[in-house]
């Protein structure tokens, strides 16, 4: 039996500045000029497969956690979306790169503007509708210098920057402000020292948390008032917590609040939709955490549960908003588990749509290989595959059985 998705649903596939453009100038580019070699080093004492280790740059180098020219989307951006045009895509979500707009507080770039008003030209003349992130993690060295999030200065600085896009792309209709500002970002950047800057700190944690939500309405409102008929949201990151025992169910109840639901309940208002990144299953055992059997993996080794967005989905029908999916995806350079992944999520997801939960779009998480944060560009996250040496794409069999599900707007059932 075939099941068909309702129509006008949104086919296309996620990517970030910062991940695939190259030669940007941010806060991660600093951090990873300082980090390269403590990273490679870091991963010597990892059993490292063969396969991964011939692809290049390696773990073991330091050159792996340079980001430098990435895919260099920028200049290719073209190219790439041929390719999401060929692949049947109708959607593509991307971000701006804020330290490329403002690169000194205040000196807006007007170059680097008409360059993202020609993305999202490009976009539309190959039929895709763009999905614009403002802000995906990095932040311009000024932004920077004050103390990032943790300075309330910076709520004013990012909502100028807003304005200035908005002002600058008339006619988009979706609009992500920010990309998983609590859990991923303000968790690993100041609160367990993983993103730079690296801080270990509550109360680091609890300001820029404050900063981003309040900077998150002030950015709906701004794109609001220069069309009203946007739609606004953040990407949320979800992960599917599962329980076992009292103690369990008692912890999820707090883990589904703060990792799920809490940027989402504080901006309820203000969201005309729900941005829906998934890629856990965290499996609660009494007091312990990610007590997952991991029986299938991916290259990263995050256990692959398609089930999990099922149940995510579920919960996020009670705040009564259209869902899209922002990401969803995995790291496999061999490709051999991508088509598998995407038909069996696209399963539950439709699951979900037959019991009323109002999902209107998929982005899979990535049109390329690209540079993954602190892993740097060893996980391949593709539909297409990136040569780093020559920048040459290939299509990977797995964007095939993609495309005809966003062609033909259904899947076989199971
Ligand atoms: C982020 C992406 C990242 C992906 C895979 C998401 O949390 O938004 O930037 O590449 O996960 O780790």
């Amino acid at each position: 039996m075939e099941q068909k998705f309702p129509s006008g649903f949104l086919w296309g596939a996620a990517t970030s500045s910062h991940q695939v453009e190259g030669g940007n100038t941010n806060d991660w580019t600093e951090w990873e000029q300082k980090m390269a070699k403590s990273l490679s080093q870091r991963a010597n004492s990892k059993n490292w497969p063969d396969f991964i280790l011939k692809n290049y740059p390696n773990p073991l180098q330091p050159a792996n956690y340079i980001s430098g020219q990435a895919c260099d989307h920028y200049n290719r951006f073209r190219e790439d979306f041929d390719i999401a045009k060929s692949l049947g895509h109708n959607a593509h979500r991307f971000s701006i790169e804020w330290s490329r707009v403002e690169p000194e507080e205040g000196k807006f770039d007007e170059v680097v503007i008409e360059h993202y008003r020609e993305v999202v030209k490009s976009l539309r003349e190959r039929g895709l509708e763009p999905f614009v992130t403002l802000w995906h993690f990095t932040n311009p060295l000024w932004i920077s210098k004050i103390g990032d999030w943790t300075n309330k200065k910076t709520i004013d600085y990012f909502v100028r920057y807003v304005r200035k896009m908005v002002e600058a792309l008339t006619e988009i209709n979706f609009w992500i402000t920010l990309n998983e500002p609590d859990d991923i970002y303000t968790f690993y950047a100041y609160c367990v020292g993983k993103y730079p800057p690296q801080e270990k700190s509550f109360i680091k944690t609890w300001l820029a948390l404050r900063n981003l939500i309040l900077a998150h309405k002030k950015a709906y409102r701004v794109i609001h008032q220069h069309n009203s008929s946007a739609m606004v949201s953040f990407a949320n990151n979800t992960i599917y917590f599962e329980s076992r025992g009292v103690i369990a169910r008692i912890i999820k109840i707090f883990a589904n609040a703060y990792w799920n639901f809490y940027f989402l309940r504080k901006t309820l208002a203000y969201n005309d939709f729900i941005g829906c990144n998934f890629y856990h299953h965290n499996v609660l055992k009494g007091v312990m955490t990610n007590q997952n059997k991991n029986v299938e993996t991916t290259d990263v080794g995050w256990e692959i549960l398609p089930k999990g967005i099922y149940h995510v989905l579920k919960d996020l029908k009670k705040y009564n908003k259209p869902i899209y999916i922002t990401e969803n995806g995995l790291a496999d350079a061999k490709d051999d588990k991508r088509t598998q992944f995407i038909e069996e999520h696209l399963k539950w997801i439709y699951k979900a749509i037959s019991e009323n939960v109002d999902i209107r779009g998929y982005f899979h998480w990535s049109l390329l290989d690209n540079f993954e944060w602190d892993k740097g560009f060893w996980p391949r996250f593709g539909l297409v595959e990136v040569n780093y040496q020559t920048l040459e794409r290939k299509i990977r069999p797995s964007a095939l059985a993609y495309a005809k599900i966003c062609r033909t707007n259904k899947i076989e059932s199971f």
